[in-house]
């Protein structure tokens, strides 16, 4: 499903809106557990959250994880956990215990699997596998998702949860959400906005010259539900007859 927006504000609130109907859908299961993504896109997402949600979602009900973390201390300018927090942790009644943020100031492989072993905990098992009830994920405009960069495909079908991954531009170390996990999901949302990525959202979406040697190609969560959320400018590609509005 893909749902295309005139601005990140409209889309932010569809986000919303979705988000409290998934939780008022599985409200007797306890509960909900969502991965967070980093980037842009979700940062506006959760400004619009924080200033106008606080009374319309059960915080109180949120397990909340992140799908990927870069390998650095949570005050880092570069932390994802940093940029949550910040934007919309420090402002709604989410219960601290119930924020699990992968350790980036530790040993990228010792916390891959210390966070492997606590999502494995923490989170509801389908087939013996954690199955987030949300996962957000963002679109690089080199088709990476989380922190799975094309150089490390590997990762799509690692038998691993997470994994430490590198951004192959910087160099920085990351720790990642594997194929295992992603697809293991109930709902994967990918948020995508802006013109830069316009050309990687058709190639990826439709399929184009190249979608398989795309790390975001290869998200399709086997028992769960796929939506594309995009503004206008990241669409601006897309073959808009095939695609709701
Ligand atoms: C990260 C994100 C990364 C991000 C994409 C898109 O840790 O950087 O997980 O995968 O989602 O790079 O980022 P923007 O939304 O900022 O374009």
């Amino acid at each position: 499903m893909i749902r295309i927006f005139n601005s990140t504000e409209d889309l932010a609130r569809f986000f919303a809106l979705h988000l409290e109907t998934l939780m008022t859908k599985n409200a007797e299961s306890g509960p909900f557990s969502i991965a967070l993504s980093g980037g842009s896109t979700p940062k506006k997402i959760f400004d619009h959250l924080a200033a106008n949600c606080r009374n319309t979602i059960d915080w109180n009900r949120l397990l909340v994880f992140w799908g990927d973390e870069r390998c650095v201390p949570p005050g880092d300018n570069e932390s994802n956990f940093r940029m949550a927090r910040e934007a919309l942790l420090d402002h709604v009644p989410v219960p601290s215990i119930n924020i699990f943020r992968i350790h980036g100031e530790h040993a990228p492989v010792p916390e891959s699997k210390r966070y492997s072993d606590l999502v494995m905990e923490k989170v509801p098992l389908k087939d013996n596998i954690p199955a987030f009830d949300l996962l957000m994920l963002g679109l690089g405009d080199d088709g990476h998702t989380a922190s799975i960069f094309p150089d490390s495909m590997h990762l799509l079908i690692s038998d691993k949860l997470f994994e430490v991954s590198e951004n192959p531009y910087s160099g920085q170390k990351r720790i990642t959400a594997t194929g295992k996990i992603i697809n293991h999901a109930k709902n994967v949302v990918f948020l995508v906005t802006g013109k830069a990525k316009a050309e990687v959202a058709a190639r990826v979406i439709e399929k184009r010259e190249g979608w398989e040697t795309l790390p975001a190609s290869m998200v399709y969560p086997e028992n769960g539900e796929l939506l594309w959320l995009l503004d206008r400018e990241a669409a601006l590609k897309l073959d808009n007859s095939k695609h709701h509005e």
